[in-house]
């Protein structure tokens, strides 16, 4: 059985949906019961379904709040040497490597600040108690190391890490962010290291759940994202889709000499 972990998702990304599934169900019990313009009641009916099924995505599907699988086996199967997660909030990516590679170290990068706070409704100190007690209840905290930092400026030398992980974390930089973190993942990984990048995707999936209550930072496409690894110099080894995330798991090249 698996330990028990809180990642402490903000009940309004866990729970907003329900919030207005709780308001629209009653409302739908009373049109059909007073016979409400089927106009009306037609409205309300598909916004209290659209909610129920965009909560039921986000939790059951997403799993925005539970224990991540990582989206290809291929991922650091060798399984030995150290990890940098970057971004890795209250613990679900890095719970995903250190489970999946027993063998992997890993430095679990955060900048533990706005955004942590937006997403987990918790300060600095609160976040990091969190982070460490996910890695205790899981078995895996000796294995990790917690830092807090910028991902645009990674506070490691260059060629550090054997591989890097990141989720839903490198997307809600903007672009010109984005780009600076993914030229510091290139800096400290070491060549012939691996990069798994799971980010928030523009499909269908994601404009079904976000919905117009819970808009996101738009996130690039695909082709945006393999571009810009090709460019720095990571070959792409696999890509892939899963409902509201794309992932990309790259390789850094290594350097031929002249
Ligand atoms: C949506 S959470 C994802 C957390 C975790 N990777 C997961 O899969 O649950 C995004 C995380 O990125 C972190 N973050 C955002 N900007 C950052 C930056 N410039 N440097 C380091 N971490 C950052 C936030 O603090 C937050 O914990």
């Amino acid at each position: 059985m698996q330990s028990q972990v809180d990642f402490g998702y903000a009940p309004i990304y866990v729970y907003g949906h329900l919030i207005v599934t709780a308001i629209t169900a009653p409302l739908l019990y009373l049109a059909l019961k007073r016979r409400w313009p089927k106009l009306l009641t037609g409205a309300i009916a598909a916004i209290a379904l659209w909610s129920f099924a965009a909560f039921a995505i986000l939790n059951f599907v997403a799993g925005i709040n539970s224990r991540m699988k990582l989206p290809t086996e291929q991922f650091f199967k060798a399984g030995e040497g150290s990890v940098l997660d970057m971004g890795a909030g209250s613990g679900r990516s890095a719970l995903m490597v250190l489970e999946s590679r027993p063998k992997a170290t890993l430095v679990a990068l955060d900048s533990f600040a706005e955004s942590y706070t937006e997403h987990f409704h918790e300060d600095s100190a609160a976040g990091q108690a969190r982070l460490l007690a996910n890695l205790r209840s899981a078995g895996v905290a000796e294995r990790a190391t917690i830092k807090q930092g910028d991902m645009r400026q990674i506070p490691y030398p260059d060629a550090t890490f054997d591989a890097i992980v990141s989720v839903a974390a490198i997307d809600h930089l903007g672009s010109k962010g984005a780009g600076v973190a993914l030229k510091e993942a290139s800096r400290v990984i070491r060549p012939g290291g691996e990069f798994l990048l799971v980010v928030l995707s523009k499909d269908a999936w994601l404009k079904f759940v976000l919905g117009p209550i819970w808009l996101h930072s738009g996130t690039p496409k695909m082709e945006r994202w393999t571009t810009a690894l090709r460019t720095l110099k990571f070959d792409i080894v696999e890509q892939g889709t899963q409902p509201i995330v794309l992932w990309i798991f790259a390789r850094k090249q290594i350097a031929v000499q002249p």
